[in-house]
Formats: structure tokens, sequence, C-alpha cells
């Protein structure tokens, strides 16, 4: 099957894909307000049963409470469940139990964080600020239009109670009422993340914010699952390879936008945005013509014809394109005299190649938002550092860069590194504070450099996504965050190095992970801290 028979299939398909049943969304809506509630109840019961034990330190009789919580959780979903009669009630949400034991650690995890002389005064005041605190995502599900005046309410309501009782007797060297509140909102987020039944792409919308997902147009095509789980989850959708040179520009006279079409079509007839990756690559899938160009101006001539055709073809279809990727010489390249990557467009035209790509995709699509995309730059060092001069000198030089993208491969570039919030927070902000944008636009957290058998490193991915996606929320500059892949099943890290690896928010059978409720935690939670 030629490409472009194979393209117009696939296209035909992917528009054609499945969405969500029409008029089922109010009975999914139901039975996830009914889940949320019941969470609601939990970290009620959750936190008496702390309070009891830090009077009674019997762990036994708290053991039995938490029991009691979660008999109730999952009588609860199984019955709203039931009554909905639409799989994705289930699908959308995490298991019951493995939603309970999450908010029992936490809520342990909260109680242990504070001075025991103030844990029985905290964990009563947190007990009824967590129910009401859940509820709004139950309020979001039921009446999606008042959604932020009743969080903000509930938010003005909680902060009132908690100075009224601040300083508790007993805590006056305690935590403040301006760390009592983080705490409980970062509970009822993590509740209410498992048990609500709205997509990632909804709530980040909601927050001004896109998220999304690189794809391969066959694989989506091939996979009944896949476009319902990007309608419901991405918005934003990113070419994982359509779009590179060699794919679509095999040689000067001769394009193939087929798989690019069909990323573009099926992100059109989903209302997703689109982000362009990439233009000009050094490194990788570079057609021969181009890897062998002779001279300075044929290169000029070829970067020049084919910026000013793709970008042209999708003028404002594409949001943003990652016009260079990757300037930077590999994590593990030989350093090069001046820090830049040692590839055909470095040696023919000079560092000044970044800025020229820049400058062809601005004449192309003034519209379109241009960014530089490197990894390994998440944390700071000689590598962010470089990047940084970089980036300086094409503001210096007026050169049009409108954003910076962190490609965030977390454990793998560099291998072994998982960095925390604050590092990524600070990293984001140092480029944000240049006036750019900036956006992680191919986060995978590899679980190979991870301790631990599967389900303990499920658990820790899960944090570490919530930490990246937090770190971004709390930059206003981090305009979206993009996962490599959405699915275990099509990770680049199996098909590219063979790892056994599970690196993406769903796993295998398209099952939601600790991962996918982490990043969701981490939006409902920032919902939560600016209403
Ligand atoms: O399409 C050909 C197919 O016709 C051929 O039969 C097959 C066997 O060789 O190769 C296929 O091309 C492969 C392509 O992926 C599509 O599957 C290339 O060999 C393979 O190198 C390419 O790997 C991609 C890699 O970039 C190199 O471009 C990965 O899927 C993709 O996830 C990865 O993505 C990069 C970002 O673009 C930039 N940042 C790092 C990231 C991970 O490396």
């Amino acid at each position: 099957m030629t490409h472009h028979v194979r393209a117009v299939v696939v296209t035909t398909l992917l528009v054609a894909a499945p969405g969500p049943a029409p008029g089922d969304e109010a009975g999914v809506a139901r039975c996830g307000s009914a889940k949320v509630a019941a969470m609601a109840r939990a970290c009620g019961d959750l936190l008496a049963a702390e309070a009891r034990f830090l009077r009674t330190a019997d762990g036994a009789a708290r053991d039995r409470r938490i029991d009691t919580a979660r008999a109730r959780v999952v009588a609860a979903w199984t019955a709203a469940e039931a009554e909905a009669g639409d799989a994705r009630c289930a699908a959308d949400t995490a298991t019951a139990g493995a939603a309970v034991d999450r908010l029992a650690a936490a809520v342990a995890a909260a109680r242990a964080a504070t001075p025991p002389e103030c844990g029985r005064t905290l964990v009563r005041l947190w007990r009824r600020s967590c129910r009401t605190v859940v509820a709004t995502e139950g309020a979001a599900l039921r009446a999606p239009g008042d959604t932020a005046s009743e969080r903000a309410t509930t938010l003005a309501r909680l902060r009132r109670r908690m100075d009224r009782r601040w300083p508790a007797p007993g805590c006056a060297s305690g935590i403040g009422a301006d760390e009592a509140v983080p705490i409980v909102l970062r509970l009822a987020s993590g509740a209410a993340a498992d048990a609500t039944t709205r997509g990632m792409r909804t709530v980040a919308a909601e927050a001004g914010r896109a998220i999304g997902a690189a794809i391969e147009p066959d694989e989506v095509a091939a996979d009944p699952a896949y476009a319902p789980a990007l309608a419901h989850d991405s918005g934003s959708v990113t070419a994982e390879n359509a779009m590179k040179w060699g794919p679509i520009h095999p040689e000067p006279d001769r394009w193939v936008f087929g798989p690019a079409d069909a990323v573009v079509a099926l992100a059109e007839a989903q209302g997703q945005r689109v982000r362009g990756h990439t233009l000009v690559w050094g490194a990788m899938q570079l057609p021969a013509y181009v890897q062998n160009a002779a001279t300075a101006d044929a290169l000029r001539g070829y970067m020049r014809d084919h910026i000013a055709g793709l970008v042209g073809r999708y003028a404002g279809r594409i949001a943003q394109w990652d016009v260079v990727n990757e300037p930077l010489p590999g994590i593990l390249d030989p350093p090069t005299s001046d820090g830049l990557d040692d590839n055909v467009f470095r040696r023919l035209l000079g560092p000044g190649y970044v800025a020229e790509a820049l400058q062809h995709a601005r004449a192309a699509d003034p519209a379109a938002r241009l960014y530089l995309n490197e990894n390994g730059i998440e944390a700071p060092g000689p590598r962010q550092d470089r990047f940084y001069a970089l980036v300086q000198e094409l503001l210096a030089a007026g050169a049009p860069l409108d954003g910076v993208g962190f490609q965030a491969h977390v454990g793998l570039i560099p291998p072994g590194q998982y960095p925390d919030r604050a590092v990524i927070e600070a990293s984001l902000r140092r480029f944000a504070d240049l006036g750019l944008e900036v956006e992680l636009t191919e986060l995978d957290v590899t679980l190979v450099f991870r301790p631990g058998d599967l389900p303990a490193r499920l658990a820790q991915q899960g944090d570490d996504y919530r930490a990246m996606v937090e770190a971004c929320m709390a930059v206003a500059a981090c305009r979206g965050i993009t996962t490599w892949g959405l699915s275990d099943r099509y990770t680049w890290l199996r098909s590219f190095f063979g790892f056994d690896d599970w690196p993406l928010p769903f796993g295998d059978a398209w099952e939601r992970k600790p991962a996918y409720f982490g990043m969701r935690a981490a939006l409902l939670l920032h919902l939560l801290e600016t209403a």
C-alpha cells in the first residue's frame, strides 16, 4: 500500500473514529459526581480515623476504620457504575480500592508532617474542609458553568474557618493557616482526581492550559481505543514522526503529506491544538539530499524551501512549531567547540542557522508560535546554561523566538535523573523570565532506573508526573504539557531502546495508571489553589 493510499485510509479511519456516544455524557457525569461524593465522605472518614488514632494510638482500630471507609467507597462506586451502565464511568476513574489506599496514604503523610501537639486539631479541621473541597469537583461535573465561583466560595470559606481557628490551643508553635490550607487542598485534589470522570483535557482547559500527546496516525487508526482516549484527555496533539524532514520531504521535489494531514485532520475533528514537530533537526531522520548538501547555498535553499513548504501548507492550522530541535549535542555526545550540536546545518551555515530557521518560519506563518526544543535541560547545570545562553543570544539578535520546549524525558536524559517539583519549576521560571512561553513537550517517565517492584515504581511514577505537572502549573508562562505518546503500548522507549518500560499515563490495555491520576490531581490542585 503506497504511502499516499495508506495516508488517505488512515485519515478516513481517523476522522470517522468513534467519539463518546452522544447523550451518555450526563449519565457519566452523574456517575462521576456520585463517585466524587463517596470520596469526599471517605476523606472525612479517614481523617476521623486519624484523629481517633492520635487520641488512642490504636492502629488496629484505625485500620478497621480504613477498611470500613474503603467498603463504603467500593459499594458507592459499584452502585454508581451500575446505575450509569456506561463503561466510561469505570474507565475514567481509578479503582475504588486504589483511590482509598492512595488517600489513606496521603492522610497519614499529612498527619505525619504536622507537629505532634497539633495533629489532632489539624486533622479535625481538615476533616470537614476536605469533604467540602472534594465536593467542588462534584459540582464541576453537575454544573460545569458555575465551577469557578463554587470553588472560590468554598475556598474563601475554608480560609476564613482556618483563620478563625488559628492558632489552635496547644499549637502556637505549629504550622499556620497558610500551611494548613495547602495540605487539605493536596488531599482533596488527589481524592477528586481519582474519582472524577472529567478528562485531563477539560480540567487543563479550565486552567487555561493545554494537555496533550504525541501520536503516530497509523497507530491511532489501527486501535479503536486510541481516538476516544485522545478525545477525552488530550487537547493538543504532536506528530511523533510524520512531520519530520525525512518522512515528509524525502526529496527536494517530493513531499509525503499524507500522515501529517491525517494528524491535523484528526486534531481538527476532535477540536485539538496541533504542535508541529520539527522543522530542523540535525541529528535524526534527515533525508540524504540534506545530509549530503555540498554547499552552504544549497543547504540554505533547502532549509528555506522546506520551512516555507511545510509551515505554509499548515498556516493557521498548527499553533506552535518546534523550529529547531536539539541544537545542543546529545547528552552522551562529545562536547563541541561552541557547545552546539555538530550537524550539517552547524557545519555549513554556522550557529546562525537557528535564527535563520526562525525567520523562515515566521515569514511562512506569522501566527504560529515558534519554539526551540531541547532535552536534558530540566535541571540546572552546564547544559541548561549553554541552552540559556543560546536563547539569550537569539533574543538579543531579535530572532523571532516565542517559546522554549523542555522535552522532559524524565529519568532517561540524563540517565537516572528524576528532578523534583522545585527544580523543574525553577528551570521553567528561568526561561519564562526572559519573556518566553515554556512547555513540557515530550514528557515521559522511564521506570528503568527506578528501584523496587513494579507497583511501587508505578506509584512513584504517579508522584513524578504529579510533580512535573504541578511545576508547570505554578509557572503562568507554562502553556502546555505534552506526553510523548499516551499508552505504554506505543512508547518509543520500547521500539527505540528495546526497554521493558511503562513510561506513560495509560497502560498497555489503556488502563489509567497512577501517572494519569497524578497528572489530573496536579491540574485540580492548581484550580483549587488559584480559586
Ligand atoms: O517509518 C520507518 C519504517 O518505514 C521502517 O520500516 C522502520 C524500520 O527502520 O523505521 C521507521 O522509521 C522509524 C520512525 O521512528 C517511525 O517509527 C525510525 O527508524 C526511528 O528512528 C524513529 O524513531 C523516532 C525517533 O524520534 C527518531 O526520529 C521515535 O519514534 C520518536 O519517538 C523519537 O522522538 C524524539 C523526538 O522527535 C525528539 N526528542 C527525542 C524523541 C525521542 O528520541
